[in-house]
């Protein structure tokens, strides 16, 4: 069979549209979730125990993103009633690590032609010709691609990596800085860059007593994090 070859969404990109049937009534997306963050994931396959775990914590984290104004999306190849029966499951007889009676309440969408996945890049045939591989895709409040994470499907993703990637874009965007690596909520953040020799010179200078340069092209500045939270989460 001839391999279908598809161009793989990139950050920056205008998050690809389309109409599904989901576990929660039909979408289109992003249309749909305009105004929000959007967190679109894809997952291998319904009734797998890696999946199960995934679908759990984030169910359970569900209220944690929407406070910070982000809807999440999932994915699999498998269609509508096996996504139901599979989250009718993990609610009535699964209990993980302290975790149960987890009722999924974000759409699930049944994708079993692939389309959805195939404008996602989310079926790599290397890895799998039948199964999604664990995809997860930020999309910003105007439908931007924001950020891709792409894992194997053999390991389980980090929920708390995906939240904390998705405060630290927010708080890139609301004060206009970056975020060092492992950065979290009232750890220093990186100014912009000197564009000039003279914005470079006064950084040395230590002309902003509130940034703190460790060369002209590497300065920092302190957010507390309270600041930062109220910026970012809803009451
Ligand atoms: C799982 O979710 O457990 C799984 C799915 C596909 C391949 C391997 C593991």
């Amino acid at each position: 069979m001839e391999e279908k070859i598809v161009a793989m969404p990139r950050i920056g990109d205008k998050a690809p549209e389309f109409t599904a049937v989901t576990t929660q009534g039909p979408i289109n997306f992003p249309k749909d979730y305009a105004g929000q963050w959007v967190i679109l994931f894809s997952h291998p396959a319904d009734f797998t125990p890696v999946c199960t775990s995934e679908f759990m914590t984030f169910a359970t984290m569900e209220d944690q993103f929407a406070k910070a104004n982000c809807k999440l999306v999932g994915l699999s190849v498998d269609g509508l009633f096996s996504h139901i029966a599979w989250l009718r499951t993990i609610k009535e007889k699964i209990q993980y690590k302290g975790m149960k009676d987890v009722e999924v309440k974000f759409p699930l969408i049944e994708d079993i032609t692939m389309e959805v996945a195939h404008k996602y890049g989310m079926m790599q045939p290397g890895e799998s010709a039948t199964k999604a591989v664990r995809a997860v895709f930020f999309i910003d409040p105007k439908g931007i691609i924001r950020a891709v994470i792409y894992y194997p499907l053999s390991l389980g993703r980090n929920f708390d990596e995906i939240y904390r990637a998705l405060i630290a874009m927010q708080t890139a965007d609301a004060f206009q800085v970056a975020t060092p690596a492992d950065w979290r909520p009232g750890d220093e953040v990186i100014v912009p860059p000197a564009g000039s020799c003279g914005v470079a010179k006064d950084r040395m200078e230590a002309k902003d007593p509130a940034v703190t340069c460790h060369d002209w092209f590497f300065c920092t500045k302190k957010i507390d994090k309270e600041t930062v939270l109220k910026t970012v989460l809803k009451k």
